[in-house]
């Protein structure tokens, strides 16, 4: 191998930065050229390719988002897109690609490796919710957001006796609403996979203000049947929760633009200079990300077609923690 590429694709992750620079100076190390690709799977149909040295990347370990810019591309779901890809990075010589990022990202590495590509990927979601990892980078950054955001309208909704219902991200998996929810002592989590009807979560709710409690928090994920506003909704519609005021708040995209914590930092870094290793040393067509502690390699078919489910415990414990 000669010529290596990265790109960042789908939902950017805090740690996604730190994957690149252990990319590209593991790439270096090996005495390889290295190349970012700007803009996802856009850039690679577009040919937007730069080379990068050890400098360029100096100074992003702790910067959130992605240099290298990232989307969401429809035209590489077509065929036409995707031989284009593929001739642009034969075109520019290239050997090998990284792609750092979610289902949809790995979707796209999938096809391009079925196609006769090397390509590895590196598991990267906030939502942590990619089949072959434990953890994806940007999660524990992103939980951190929520759970700072819940602790502080805890403050505001103790002072107010109300209820504050939080919406967290994660348009498919609950995952960052489950266990944002646990480490924020939530009265109730409410996640796409589990259909709670809102009558129980207003009876819930309204026990506790009728055994003292001088708030309540509600974590609910927004791919749930009713997000945090709809949720408010449905409750004035119906005359529930009687006791406390209610309000909602959405966190949104502040939980994908924060500064990495150290955990991701290094996940990302570990992850990123793993998967370069890999495809150096010939080895593609596979995902890498973690596992009990170790690097998990997972072939690129089985993790298109896996599914990650939340952790039994927690969701187990949320039911009997929230008293
Ligand atoms: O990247 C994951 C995620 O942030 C989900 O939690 C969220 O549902 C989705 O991406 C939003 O995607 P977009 O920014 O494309 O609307």
């Amino acid at each position: 191998m000669r010529n290596l590429a990265v790109l960042t694709s789908g939902g950017d992750a805090p740690g996604m930065n730190a994957a690149i620079r252990a990319v590209v100076r593991t790439g270096l190390s090996h005495g390889i050229n290295v190349w970012g690709v700007y803009q996802g799977y856009s850039g690679l149909i577009e040919g937007n390719f730069k080379r990068l040295g050890a400098r360029d990347v100096g100074s992003i370990i702790q910067r959130g988002g992605t240099i290298l810019g990232s989307a969401r591309c429809p035209e590489f779901h077509t065929e036409e897109g995707r031989e284009l890809a593929l001739r642009r990075l034969r075109g520019a010589g290239i050997d090998g690609l990284i792609v750092i990022g979610g289902n949809g990202s790995q979707t796209g590495a999938e096809a391009l490796h079925s196609m006769g590509f090397p390509v590895v990927g590196v598991a990267s979601t906030i939502d942590n919710d990619l089949y072959g990892s434990d953890v994806t980078i940007g999660v524990d950054t992103a939980l951190n957001v929520a759970l700072n955001a819940i602790d502080n309208l805890k403050v505001t909704a103790s002072s107010h006796r109300r209820a504050l219902l939080v919406e967290v991200m994660g348009r498919k998996c609950g995952y960052l609403a489950l266990m944002s929810g646990i480490a924020g002592g939530a009265e109730a989590i409410v996640l796409p996979e589990v259909d709670v009807p809102p009558e129980q979560i207003a009876e819930r709710i309204q026990e506790g203000y009728e055994r003292g409690k001088p708030h309540a928090i509600v974590v609910v994920a927004e791919g749930a049947r009713y997000n945090a506003e709809g949720l408010c909704a449905y409750f004035r519609e119906n005359g529930l929760l009687t006791g406390y005021e209610f309000r909602s708040t959405v966190l949104g995209y502040v939980q994908r633009g924060a500064t990495p914590t150290c955990a991701d930092r290094l996940l990302a870094t570990w992850l990123g200079s793993s998967a370069a290793d890999e495809i150096i040393a010939g080895t593609t067509g596979i995902l890498v990300g973690t596992s009990k502690g170790e690097i998990a390699k997972t072939p690129l078919e089985e993790v298109v077609k896996g599914f990650k489910p939340l952790p039994s415990w927690f969701l187990k414990a949320a039911e009997m923690l929230a008293r």
